[in-house]
């Protein structure tokens, strides 16, 4: 699902239960079935990383664009925000050797990707947690994430400059954030003052040329499966689907999709051969009380 499209029903200022309900209820029926991945798979192509089956526009380039925009080293912490069933994540950890911790607030979505671990990790499994999380309050520790990575996600925020300052809070001096967005063609972007406020700049701005067509291709699909996702989904995930697909296809081709790499810039002066150089984050995500949520913002 795209959750840049998702709303109504329902939208993001529903209360974060009923929203992280339907997304519960979404990946329990992706679960039972293999149509809704192998749908992705038809509209994706050759682009579509079989492995990850992610439940949203990741393909191969943006694979190879969120590698490259992170540059992370081994043994540094990943946050993947939003992760839905963890495939994005977990693919990550494995590629960078970094260690992983995410959240969904779809806790059927963090039990899926807990369940992962091992397929992406092996014996190394446990470098990689799950949580349930808001992404206007991760529950993670200040400066904790050398890197962020946020696909499809944003969207479903109820108020997304809240989620970013959140986000910007969590990554250390010198990490960066790497967010999909979308915005109407011939659109000025609206997220500059949000990137600011959060501590945050710009650092990249690429262009997914092939995302819209990717969405127009799948909802078409969707839409002419209607009856089989009803069958093997059930009526409740299918009709929001469905919804969604009636909702968005006449935008689709209006959109223009990018993917934002935001930068807290580094602590040490430039110039010192410091400018790529992260400062150790105080704490490990591992270091937090486990579901706490009176960890300090
Ligand atoms: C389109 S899916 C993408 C999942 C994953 N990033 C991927 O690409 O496969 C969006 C995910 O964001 C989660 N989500 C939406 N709004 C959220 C919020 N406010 N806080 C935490 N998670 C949220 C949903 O539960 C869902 O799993």
């Amino acid at each position: 699902m795209n959750p840049t499209a998702t709303s109504p029903p329902p939208a993001p200022s529903a209360p974060a239960q009923g929203r992280s309900a339907q997304y519960d209820a979404f990946h329990a029926a992706r679960a039972r079935t293999n149509l809704v991945a192998s749908l992705y798979a038809q509209a994706m192509g050759e682009d579509y990383p079989v492995e990850v089956a992610a439940s949203s526009s990741c393909d191969w380039p943006l694979l190879g664009l969120l590698t490259a925009r992170l540059r992370m080293h081994p043994g540094q912490v990943l946050v993947d925000a939003g992760c839905g069933a963890g495939g994005i994540g977990l693919w990550l950890a494995r590629a960078l050797a970094v260690r992983l911790t995410a959240f969904d607030f779809s806790p059927v979505a963090a039990a899926q990707a807990t369940a992962r671990r091992a397929h992406f990790l092996g014996p190394a499994a446990d470098r990689a947690v799950f949580h349930v999380g808001e992404l206007e309050n991760t529950d993670l520790p200040d400066g904790c994430a050398h890197g962020i990575v946020c696909v499809d996600a944003l969207g479903g925020a109820a108020d997304r400059g809240a989620a970013l300052r959140e986000l910007g809070r969590v990554l250390a001096p010198g990490g960066r954030l790497v967010v999909t967005r979308a915005l109407r063609q011939g659109a000025e972007p609206a997220w500059h003052e949000q990137v600011a406020a959060a501590g945050l700049t710009q650092e990249h701005l690429d262009e997914r040329p092939g995302e819209p067509a990717m969405w127009e291709r799948l909802y078409r699909l969707w839409i002419a499966h209607t009856d089989q996702l009803r069958r093997e989904l059930g009526q409740a995930p299918a009709e929001n689907m469905l919804h969604e697909a009636h909702r968005m296809l006449p935008k689709v081709r209006g959109r223009r999709a990018v993917l934002l790499t935001l930068r807290r810039l580094p602590s040490a002066p430039a110039g010192e051969g410091a400018a790529d150089r992260m400062a150790a984050p105080d704490r490990h995500p591992g270091d937090r009380p486990a579901s706490s949520k009176e960890t300090p913002q």
